[in-house]
């Protein structure tokens, strides 16, 4: 009886959710690139996991600090409970309703964390997934520390275990949302401006609104 009453305003409840785009792909796959592209244009909120993580690697006092930059430097992924609150957090302070989620979820725990907490809050629109060879990955974020970026996993040790942690723990959760058919694949290996092209054809077919 309820449900009968409710059905006309579940388009209307859903659209009340919070909206996310996950987006994924190997260190050096351009996703902080083409997400702030995407922010520009389309006005979602982009936030990198990576990005909160080490923020709170940073803050003072934070109890996590040490462990965060002993993960990170090890190309290891922190304990969902941490990033997902961070993310969390960084919406609730936003105030807007749609959101990149760059990084995450990387591995099943961040996976089963996410639906534990936040499935119920958000409404996943799709998965987008830089695809990029490893080579070129590997030369960008090379290239990205030799230019200064001041991240203490832009080096060939760390990259070599970001790249095991990439294919072994994130690989399986690309393909656990492709099951559901919910990727959007998008070649990453030529200029970013180029590859932008082809990320505007996904969002220009979402309603565009002010965020
Ligand atoms: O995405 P980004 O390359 O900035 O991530 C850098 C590092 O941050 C990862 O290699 C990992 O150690 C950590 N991270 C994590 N969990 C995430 C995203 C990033 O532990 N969901
Ligand atoms: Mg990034």
């Amino acid at each position: 009886m309820w449900k009968r009453f409710l059905r006309p305003f579940s388009g209307y409840i859903n659209k009340m959710l919070p909206e996310v785009v996950f987006v994924l792909g190997a260190p050096g796959a351009g996703k902080g690139t083409q997400c702030s592209f995407i922010s520009k244009e389309f006005g979602f909120v982009h936030l990198s996991a990576g990005d909160l993580l080490r923020e709170e690697r940073q803050r003072p006092g934070s109890e996590y600090g040490e462990m965060i930059e002993e993960k990170i430097r090890n190309g290891e992924i922190v304990p969902v409970e941490v990033t997902c609150s961070l993310i969390h957090k960084a919406m609730q302070k936003s105030g807007k309703t749609r959101f990149l989620i760059d990084g995450f979820p990387r591995n099943k725990d961040n996976l089963d964390g996410w639906e534990r907490v936040m499935s119920d809050k958000t409404k996943l629109l799709f998965v987008l997934f830089f695809e990029c060879c490893r080579d070129l990955c590997t030369e960008r974020c090379l290239g990205r520390g030799a230019a200064g970026s001041g991240r203490s996993d832009d080096n060939l040790d760390s990259l070599q275990k970001r790249f095991n942690t990439y294919l072994n723990a994130t690989m399986p959760i690309i393909e656990h949302y492709e099951r559901k058919g919910l990727v959007h694949r998008v070649k990453a290996e030529s200029a970013p401006d180029v590859v932008f092209e082809d990320v505007k054809k996904l969002f220009n077919k979402l309603d565009r609104i002010d965020n």
